[in-house]
């Protein structure tokens, strides 16, 4: 761990921004407790998220469990796809990330992507050694493993759960519900900040890689052959792209306006740099240091199962490059998945302009005239013909037509379908609509602007530290302090300017212990915006309505006098910035 790393991470502990959980019974690999301090940050990251992507893009929120019965990830690929590749140490039994071991000796830096076979033979050849205990790794197997948390449903003969390994799914499932909440009608986006668990073989580097963590997702339903994002909107925002083709050649981060990128073919899909416009100006408004920020196209290997264009928003952190929020172009892909595995109907229906008429087939659905060399599929080879037939009544032109059904081809002699063709008027047609998704990890972000606001500087000949959380973020808004805790008018005084900020909805602390410069010093270490004095000056007037106090600037330390009744008012601008 680095300087830096190690001074945020003290500090984080010391103030209450964060700390391993359960300490008591010494602790358990990635899982962190959020203190005071931090879990104040974190409600206001999430916060700023819903303001931005939920109640401004017009999107609904929803809540759901974070167990989910096993047909959910059998239908969306996690109970396959979701694995990582893991190899075990012959003496001391730790588990590893194989690909991060290869990538830790050599110079790869994408060692997933060679798959399992060349990363366990990458081990014998770079002679990779245990990082716990240092046995060789050579002649170890490496083997997929699931990184979903299993538990049972209920007692006895339960059914097997999953919690969540990513907070979409809980949005895709209910989709046939949802679009009833949104009259059928795409576009619509619905959003979810919630706790996804992975088991993540090797958690490492604070809040980067735990098991258990909060996403905040925003799950965009579109028609891909009508609906466009309002581009204009972010047309002008300047991007710093790290594209799929500087990387394979030998170029580097390269900044465009979003209309550049897209005019340039630089981002592929219109909803996809609508999204990186409008999530650029919102990561500078929660803390991350624009020169430590990029966003990175994922090369076509990388993608995830059910990506068909992805670009991350990275920040640095320690001199690597964290991915923090993904924005995938996800396709049909989860919906078509669900439909399939339910039965439901996750399609909405796309109204046309004008009525179309249209030849339409139509299949007998009388089972009867399927013979039996069709055994137990043939209701699901006539719903399959009865399909084709509404999608493709030329398909029925020649002697026979062929389906598949479970993956097996059937052939049917079109005489026996028994098909036949009508002229119909139709208003519209069922489409299955495609996901558009960034998906955000909170931990992550938290982490990153803890680390990208961390300041050091001298004042009055001290070493002072202070985070420079923009104010609407900071865990707390100002402190109130008496200037001397043993003089009562001057307590009672704070005391009342503390009552009288809270009810008027600013979130203030107090403090009376110690000199008023080491607790200046204790407000900036956690970020306080400002601090605000009560001195014998402010006892000078006996109306609460004349009295002044000092007002103290965080990162300038400069102090004003003003009157105490001005407070919400001056406060209430601060926060607005
Ligand atoms: N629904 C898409 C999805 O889950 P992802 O890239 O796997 O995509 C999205 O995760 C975000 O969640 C990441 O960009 C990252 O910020 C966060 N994340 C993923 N795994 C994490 C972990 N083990 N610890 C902390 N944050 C994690």
């Amino acid at each position: 761990m680095s300087e830096e790393l190690e001074t945020v991470a003290e500090l984080a502990k010391r103030r209450g921004f964060f700390f391993r959980s359960s300490e008591a019974y010494g602790g358990v690999a990635g899982f962190f407790t959020y203190g005071p301090q931090g879990a104040a940050l974190k409600r206001n990251i999430e916060d700023a998220w819903r303001d931005r992507f939920v109640t401004r893009e017009g999107n609904m929120e929803i809540s759901a469990p974070d167990v989910m019965p096993e047909p959910v990830f059998e239908s969306s690929g996690h109970l396959d796809g979701f694995d990582d590749m893991i190899v075990e140490c012959p003496d001391c039994g730790a588990s590893h990330r194989a690909d991060h071991l290869v990538e830790d000796n050599s110079e790869y830096e994408d060692a997933e992507a060679l798959g399992v076979e060349r990363v366990a033979e990458l081990l014998g050849e770079l002679d990779v050694a245990c990082p716990a205990c240092g046995a060789s790794l050579a002649d170890e197997p490496v083997d997929d493993f699931n990184l979903m948390f299993e538990t049972a449903i209920g007692p006895g003969t339960s059914q097997p759960g999953y919690l969540r390994p990513e907070t979409a799914q809980g949005i895709f499932v209910e989709f046939p519900r949802l679009k009833e909440y949104a009259r059928g009608k795409l576009p619509f986006g619905v959003a979810q900040v919630g706790t996804a668990w992975r088991n993540e073989i090797s958690p490492r580097r604070g809040l980067i890689r735990v098991r258990e963590f909060t996403q905040a997702e925003l799950e965009q339903f579109i028609d891909p052959e009508t609906d466009e994002p309002p581009l204009d909107e972010v047309a002008d925002v300047s991007v710093p792209l790290y594209s799929a083709e500087a990387q394979s050649g030998d170029g580097g981060i390269e900044t465009y306006t979003v209309g550049e990128a897209v005019e340039a073919g630089v981002i592929e899909s219109d909803w996809i740099a609508y999204y990186l416009g409008v999530a650029r100006d919102w990561y500078a408004s929660v803390g991350i240091d624009m020169d430590r920020f990029r966003y990175r196209q994922h090369l076509a290997g990388e993608r995830a199962h059910y990506a068909a264009d992805c670009w991350d928003a990275e920040v640095e952190v320690d001199g690597e490059w964290i991915e923090a929020t993904g924005f995938a172009y996800r396709s049909d892909y989860d919906l078509s998945n669900h439909a399939a595995g339910s039965g439901e109907d996750f399609t909405v229906f796309r109204q046309y302009d004008e009525p179309r008429t249209v030849e339409r087939a139509t299949v007998d659905p009388d089972m009867a005239t399927l013979g039996p060399e069709f055994g137990g599929a043939a209701a699901d080879v006539a719903a399959a013909l009865d399909d084709l037939a509404a999608r493709d009544p030329d398909a029925f032109d020649g002697d026979a037509v062929e389906v598949e059904v479970d993956g097996e081809p059937y052939e049917v002699d079109t005489d026996v379908a028994n098909f036949s063709v009508e002229t119909v008027t139709e208003s519209g047609e069922h489409v299955t609509p495609h996901v558009v998704e960034p998906s955000f990890g909170i931990g992550r972000l938290f982490y990153a602007a803890l680390i990208h606001s961390y300041r050091e500087d001298e004042v009055d000949g001290e070493a002072r530290t202070y985070l420079d959380l923009p104010a609407e973020l900071a865990p707390t808004f100002a402190c109130v302090a008496p200037l001397v805790s043993n003089d009562e008018g001057i307590v009672e005084r704070a005391e009342e300017v503390r009552e009288r900020l809270r009810a008027a909805g600013f979130e203030v602390a107090y403090d009376e212990s110690g000199s008023i410069g080491r607790r200046y010093r204790r407000q900036d270490e956690v970020g306080t915006p400002v601090c605000v004095t009560v001195d014998h000056e402010t006892l000078e007037q006996a109306e609460y309505d004349d009295a002044t106090v000092t007002l103290r600037d965080r990162d300038t330390t400069a102090q004003a006098r003003v009157r105490a009744a001005d407070l919400p008012a001056l406060l209430t601008e601060l926060r607005a910035g």
